[in-house]
């Protein structure tokens, strides 16, 4: 019993590629977090051509339509709020080209980052950006998201990978944006429109992207302090060094207790902690060790270097756990990526300590502390009444706080649905009017991913 308005869709695409059933649609109405409502059909598209087809059909009957990697964000970014299809770009995961010598790749949107960070390997390369989800997101959806990682200190986020992108505009057209070449500066920069644009522009179908030498080696050091805070200003002793480590990420009590509960391992260090990563080549590796070491036990920290590979794996497998763990332990959480100047890392950690108490609420922060960017959770449940208030009431005061501090909202999970409500407190009337306008060029119709990133009453038909 096809949806007579989607038959042709059907027609043109094979009833494999367009699912219709309740059932097999339920799923694409959240996120990793964030819930909305499920699509009319998910179309699963092999090739670019298919994506077109798609688009080329709710362009013409106006239908929206909503971009979709694996579904790992968390902020309601690839969920439907009113009818859609959704375009599920899972099966598109071929590796297009490698240039081995030039240290560039091609693939398509829907390979899962490891998928890609493993086949580079295999010829002595890496992509390095690394978000914790890398092992299920895409390469797609980290760049609509312009997601950062566990690398990022050194190396950057997805859109300092980027180079090039093929992107389906909103009425069908094809459209290549950027090089394939390491370097390339003609005409704007359309392709760093599109990373970030959580799917709102155009659809992201093709990437190039940069890569580097595979490092020889890389270790890991675990540093343990008495508090938060302490963390903090080893922190900035890391980056006061003439080290700059691959990773550096802080993991407190909260987060290991969750760790250790939800069966994602056993960590044998003393938390609150933070897990440096440094690499390069093995004698150089040493020598930096050895800097760091001495710089973070200057601050009273108590450190230990991973003893071998297994140990290792099991700390960051560990650290990758933390969302989910999180997620099994407690009935609710919220859990947001506000990022802030390292500088003001310590003034942030006290501030939310402060916005947290009077409010009752027990809350945590763990992540990638070595970029400014804390994962502030507070764990609820729900069931407790004015509880959603109190940490709705929390949620603003720490977005205030960390705006004041310099910082931004988010430094890697976007705003989707779950951020809209706030952004007019980071970007100005001017900016937002400037974000309208360039929507209103590449989308007339506000039919890719409407409504998300800004309120509707913006002037949105939405
Ligand atoms: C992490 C995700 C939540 O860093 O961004 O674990
Ligand atoms: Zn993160």
């Amino acid at each position: 019993m096809t949806n007579p308005r989607l038959q042709s869709l059907v027609d043109r695409l094979g009833p494999d590629a367009v699912l219709l059933d309740p059932d097999t649609l339920a799923p694409y109405a959240k996120d990793n977090k964030t819930s909305g409502l499920a699509p009319i059909a998910v179309v699963r598209p092999a090739s670019t051509e298919d994506v077109q087809a798609t688009v080329e059909f709710c362009h013409e009957r106006k239908i929206a339509l909503i971009a979709r990697g694996a579904g790992s964000g968390t902020v309601g970014g690839a969920v439907p709020e009113r009818e859609a299809v959704v375009l599920d770009l899972c099966r598109m995961t071929e590796v297009l080209w490698l240039d081995e010598m030039s240290m560039t790749v091609a693939a398509q949107a829907g390979m899962i980052t490891e998928d890609l960070q493993r086949h580079v390997a295999k010829f002595g390369l890496s992509y390095p950006p690394d978000p914790a989800s890398a092992d299920r997101s895409t390469i797609g959806g980290n760049a609509a998201t312009n997601a950062g990682g566990l690398r990022a200190v050194k190396y950057g986020v997805t859109g300092d990978y980027v180079l090039g992108l093929t992107v389906v505009l909103a009425d069908g057209r094809v459209m290549k944006t950027g090089v394939q070449t390491r370097k390339g500066v003609v005409g704007y920069d359309l392709t760093h429109l599109f990373v970030g644009s959580e799917g709102t522009l155009g659809i992201i179908t093709e990437l190039t992207l940069r890569l580097v030498r595979a490092p020889e080696t890389a270790r890991t050091l675990v540093a343990s302090f008495d508090d938060l805070e302490s963390c903090a200003r080893g922190v900035q002793a890391i980056l006061a060094s003439p080290v700059l480590p691959a990773a550096i990420e802080l993991v407190d009590e909260q987060c290991v207790r969750a760790i250790q509960e939800a069966g994602a391992g056993q960590v044998a260090f003393q938390a609150p902690f933070l897990l440096v990563e440094v690499d390069g080549r093995a004698a150089v590796v040493d020598e930096e060790l050895a800097i760091l070491d001495e710089a973070l036990r200057a601050t009273g920290a108590v450190t230990r270097v991973a003893s071998d590979e297994a140990q290792t794996k099991a700390l960051w497998d560990g650290r990758r756990a933390i969302s989910e763990s999180l997620k099994k332990v407690s009935p609710a959480k919220v859990s947001e990526d506000i990022t802030v100047p390292i500088a003001k890392l310590v003034e942030l950690l006290r501030g939310v300590s402060e916005i947290a108490k009077p409010k009752g609420l027990t809350h945590l922060a763990y992540g990638h502390a070595g970029d400014g960017n804390l994962h502030v959770n507070v764990l609820f449940d729900p069931a407790v009444e004015g509880v959603r208030e109190r940490v709705e009431a929390f949620r603003g005061e720490l977005f205030d706080l960390t705006l004041r501090l310099g910082g931004t909202m988010s430094g890697e999970h976007g705003v989707g649905i779950a951020k809209r409500p706030f952004i007019d407190r980071e970007l100005s009337p001017v900016s937002l009017e400037m974000h309208r306008r360039i929507k209103a060029a590449l989308d007339p119709d506000n039919l890719l991913n409407p409504g998300k990133i800004w309120p509707a009453p913006m002037g949105d038909s939405a």
